[in-house]
């Protein structure tokens, strides 16, 4: 039996590894990203609204007929960009921002589950979040509301989904070596006062693998965790 997963930013970091280490045998796997990667590349830039109804359109017409064993979302794109106080945002990176971190998991998310609706296959829907969902960073505002955002839309829809509904979850990977860690420690302490507990913990060996991280995200899709549950890999 098949599975179709979709990862969003799987073109680089977390994304990248969950795309090389999806768990199932017979598995389609799409990258949607800008840039691509090594999965199958389904091209779209999600700060733009324009984009959010392709994939919608794209998730419609891949799922039309579809008889595998199960569909899976990992929404794992997302920026820190820009760091820095709100008022001294530029305007247009700071609305990017936003679309990206707190328009797209919601728009997109409500197109997976009305496009998987009428499925009777295992559906998984699953929110990378941070631990910035509970923590007010300075200097991360758009980010910080962001992800509060992606958890608490993750609690709601949780608990509207019935028996055989899609399991909903979100994850919090911890501090995983990527891209984004390096733009956050060449960050300077007046855009981001806590930069120094970032240089310490890459100094001190203590951010994890992306590879370690995608193992603990696609091992979340068998314990069977409430629907709506915000799980923080450290915490497992
Ligand atoms: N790294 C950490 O320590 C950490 C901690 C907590 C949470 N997270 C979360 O984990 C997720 C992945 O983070 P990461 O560290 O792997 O980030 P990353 O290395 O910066 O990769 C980000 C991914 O998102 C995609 N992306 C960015 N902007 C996009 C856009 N406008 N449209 C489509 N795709 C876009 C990128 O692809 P393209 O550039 O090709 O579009 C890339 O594949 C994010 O949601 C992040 O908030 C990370």
């Amino acid at each position: 039996m098949s599975s179709l997963v979709w990862i969003s930013g799987a073109s680089a970091g977390i994304g990248a590894a969950l795309a090389a280490s999806v768990p199932y045998a017979d598995a389609r796997v799409i990258d949607v990203s800008r840039s691509g990667g090594s999965a199958e590349h389904f091209k779209a830039d999600l700060s733009d609204p324009a984009d959010w109804a392709r994939v919608e359109a794209h998730f419609r017409e891949e799922l039309a007929g579809y008889d595998g064993e199960r569909v899976v979302f990992i929404h794992n794109a997302g920026t820190i960009t820009p760091i820095g106080p709100a008022a001294e945002a530029d305007r247009e990176d700071y609305t990017r921002a936003v679309l990206l971190n707190s328009a797209a998991p919601q728009i997109l998310g409500r197109a997976f589950l009305a496009a998987t609706a009428p499925l009777t296959c295992e559906r998984h829907l699953v929110m990378l979040s941070s631990g910035a969902a509970k923590t007010a960073y300075a200097g991360w505002s758009s980010y910080n509301a962001g992800k509060a955002a992606v958890e608490h839309w993750v609690r709601t829809v949780g608990a509207e989904q019935g028996p055989g509904g899609c399991r909903v979850i979100a994850v919090a990977p911890g501090v995983v070596d990527t891209a984004m860690q390096s733009e956050i420690r060449a960050t300077s302490a007046e855009n981001f006062p806590t930069v120094g507990r970032f240089h310490e913990l890459k100094n001190t060996g203590a951010l994890s693998t992306p590879a370690a991280a995608a193992t603990g995200i696609w091992s979340l899709l068998t314990r069977n965790l409430p629907n709506g549950t915000c799980v923080d890999l450290r915490n497992l």
